[in-house]
């Protein structure tokens, strides 16, 4: 047959393959990609997801520099056994503000898409320095240098470059980002209602217990116990959402 006939000069010629390779892979691709960007259930809309305070962002990137994400993953499956033991299902909202994501695929230690609030802040620090004086049987290595003072002098180009890549920072987050860092981990932090205005739900305080300085362990704290805890699951219409 005549369709085998042009076959047969394809696969033999390199040049000829690759385009024909080429061809396929885009249109497979766009088959496959385009229609998520007009899908609405895409992302979900739900409420409460606001982007990171200054002082949880620098939580992340510490989070992100010591590898935490080599152990742990962020993103509880939408499987009976992980949402009995995590909470809800994650919703890619929730990660829509995290660039990158640290949804990640290998646990060694639990997820921690929900662990805020789990705990108290003087569990975090205790488990952060040495996990075994919290949880004996724990293989997690101890990060005692978090306690050191935060060197994260220019949070506010931090914020103008995430808005770059679409987080919505406004010019008063942006221009106020090194005074909310300071503010959020002040034991007294939860009188100031400008910080929370601009970061609904914020958790405030003296996160890692000693207020003479503002540690690398103030702000992983202040990280860990942001996770999860943005939307509220009993507003949430679940007839949106698609599994
Ligand atoms: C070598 C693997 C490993 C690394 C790296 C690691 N962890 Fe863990 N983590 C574990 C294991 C295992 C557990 C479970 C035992 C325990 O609670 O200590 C755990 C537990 C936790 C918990 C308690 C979770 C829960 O729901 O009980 C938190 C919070 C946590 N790790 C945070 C971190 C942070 C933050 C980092 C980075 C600074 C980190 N881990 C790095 C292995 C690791």
């Amino acid at each position: 047959m005549s369709i085998f006939k042009h076959h047969a000069k394809l696969e033999t010629n390199v040049f000829l393959l690759a385009v024909g390779i080429l061809l396929t892979v885009i249109v497979g691709g766009l088959v496959e990609i385009a229609p998520l960007f007009t899908i609405e259930t895409t992302i979900e809309k739900v409420g409460g997801v606001r982007p990171y305070t200054p002082l949880e962002l620098a939580g992340r990137n510490i989070y992100i520099r010591e590898g935490c994400y080599l152990c742990h993953s962020q993103m509880v499956r939408p499987f009976k056994d992980e949402v009995e033991r995590y909470g809800h299902y994650s919703l890619a909202a929730e990660s829509k503000y995290d660039h990158p994501f640290q949804w990640g695929s290998k646990r060694t230690g639990p997820d921690l898409a929900r662990v805020g609030n789990k705990y108290t802040n003087d569990w975090h620090v205790r488990h952060l320095i040495n996990p075994r004086d919290v949880v004996p049987e724990s293989v997690m290595p101890g990060y005692p240098h978090l306690a050191r003072k935060l060197a994260f002098t220019d949070p506010d180009a931090h914020l103008r470059t995430l808005k770059v890549v679409g987080v919505p920072y406004s010019d008063d987050q942006i221009s106020n980002a090194k005074a909310d860092l300071a503010e959020q981990a002040k034991p007294d932090a939860d009188a100031n209602a400008a910080l929370l205005a601009r970061y609904p739900g914020a958790r405030v305080g003296d996160f890692d217990g000693n207020p003479a300085q503002v540690s690398e362990m103030d702000a992983v704290v202040a990280y860990l116990q942001v996770l999860g805890t943005m939307v509220d699951f009993t507003a949430v219409d679940h007839t949106k959402i698609q599994r």
